[in-house]
Formats: structure tokens, sequence, C-alpha cells
């Protein structure tokens, strides 16, 4: 029975050394870490690198004569893996379209560009859906500007107000416009209506701008 005691005792001692020893954390030194397949990425991550040949060889089962988690990438010696673009580059989305430049007041010259999107029966359904997400409730399914907010909301039967002097896009000041200043429109508002350029990409601004133009002939 003493033994036990004692044996328990010795245990408990131990696990209690093995947990205080996992506590010499501090700068670039994590401690013991008890699982470390959890922080350290094999894969490259952007911005760090760890450059410690010799980090995780006891669980290494590359065989490359590296630790596990060493990572570094010699081209880039600046404990990143990430990389500035070069210079004077400008960045393009995935269609290679660069961004869109054209200032909040050139509206005319705006209206000038073509759409680069197709008529397609796709693409028109696209804009159909991106445009009953972000413009119906104002506009109105049917672009006659009684979307639900146009017209007043009743929320638990509390009257809400509306937002005032919303554009019937079939009215004859907005009929001919083009997909450039619809496009143009979402994406810097005019006048009381706000910009919608941080919410909806430009390929899906195109779409709604083709949608509109489909609704308006209606
Ligand atoms: C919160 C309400 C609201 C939302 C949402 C909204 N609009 Fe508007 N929109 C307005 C108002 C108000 C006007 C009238 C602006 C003015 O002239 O003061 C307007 C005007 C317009 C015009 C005419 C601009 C002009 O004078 O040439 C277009 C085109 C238009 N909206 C398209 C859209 C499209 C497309 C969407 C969806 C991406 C959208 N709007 C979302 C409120 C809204």
């Amino acid at each position: 029975m003493r033994n036990m005691q004692l044996l328990k005792t010795v245990l408990i001692a131990i696990a209690g050394a093995a947990l205080m020893a996992g506590c010499k954390a501090g700068g670039d030194n994590p401690g013991r870490e008890y699982a470390p397949n959890m922080y350290h990425s094999v894969a490259y991550e952007p911005l760090t690198q760890i450059t410690d040949e010799s980090a995780g060889t006891w669980v290494n089962a590359l065989n490359n004569g590296r630790g596990e988690y060493f990572n570094s990438n010699k081209y880039n010696p600046n404990r990143m893996n990430m990389r500035a673009p070069a210079p004077y580059t400008v960045k393009r989305n995935k269609n290679g379209w660069l961004p869109y430049r054209i200032g909040k007041d050139s509206l005319e010259y705006a209206a000038t560009i073509k759409s680069p999107l197709d008529s397609t029966a796709a693409i028109i359904a696209e804009g159909k859906a991106l445009y009953t997400i972000y413009c119906n409730h104002c506009h109105g399914a049917k672009g006659e500007g009684d979307g639900k907010v146009a017209t007043g909301v009743t929320v638990d039967g509390v009257d809400k107000g509306l937002v005032g002097g919303v554009a019937n896009l079939k009215g004859d000041a907005y009929v001919n416009i083009t997909e450039g200043h619809i496009f143009h429109v979402i994406t810097w508002g005019r006048n009381l209506m706000q910009p919608h350029g941080s919410q909806i990409e430009p390929e899906d601004r195109w779409k709604i701008a083709k949608y509109v133009k489909t609704l308006q002939k209606k």
C-alpha cells in the first residue's frame, strides 16, 4: 500500500516536471510543443520561414536530412516566402482586366465603355440573380423604383420609413443609359444612391448592367 502511494507521488512529480519543462517559451522559442504538427506547416507559408534545418528532426518522415518543420526558401531569404510584385507592374484580375480607374466624376466618359461580356442567356440569368440580391430591394423586380425599401418598410408593426428618390430605371431619363453608365453607377453610386463597388466584383457589375438593359426593355 505504501509502495502504491509512493509510485503515485513519483508519477505525479514526473508529469509535473514534464509540464514545467514546456514552460520555457519566449522570443523565438515556443517551448515544448505537444502537438507540433498543428503549429508548423510543412508547406510554404507566405509570411514565415522556418530556417532552422534541425527543427522537427525527431518527427521527420522526409528522410532528406532536415527537420520536418524546415520550410525555408533560399530564393527569398527575408524569412518570408511571399514576394512583393515586380516594380511598376499592375494587378489584373483573373480575366486579365486592369483595375477600373475611371473617376467618380467621369460618368460621361464611362458611359462610352463597352461591356466586356457577351449577351448570352447564361450571363443575363446570372445578372438577374445578382440584381435580385443587390438592387431589388430599392429598384424593384421590374426596375420601376418600387422595391420594398423604396415603398417603406414595416418591421414588427414599426414603420422604419423609406429610402427616398429611388430611380425608376424604365423612366425616360434612364431608359437609354448604356451598360458602361450602369457599371459606373454601381461602382461609384450617384447622388442619393450609395456606391456598391466594394461589395460587387467588376465581372458581376457588368452582369448586372446587362440584366438591367434587358429589364428596361420589358
Ligand atoms: C438603397 C437603395 C438602392 C440600392 C440598393 C440601389 N440603388 Fe440604384 N438608385 C437608388 C437611388 C435613390 C437612385 C437615384 C439617385 C439620384 O439620382 O439621386 C438610384 C439610381 C440608380 C441609377 C440611375 C443613376 C443615374 O442617375 O444615371 C441606376 C442605373 C441604378 N440606380 C442602378 C442600380 C443597380 C444596378 C443597383 C444594384 C447593384 C442599385 N442601383 C442599387 C437607390 C438604390
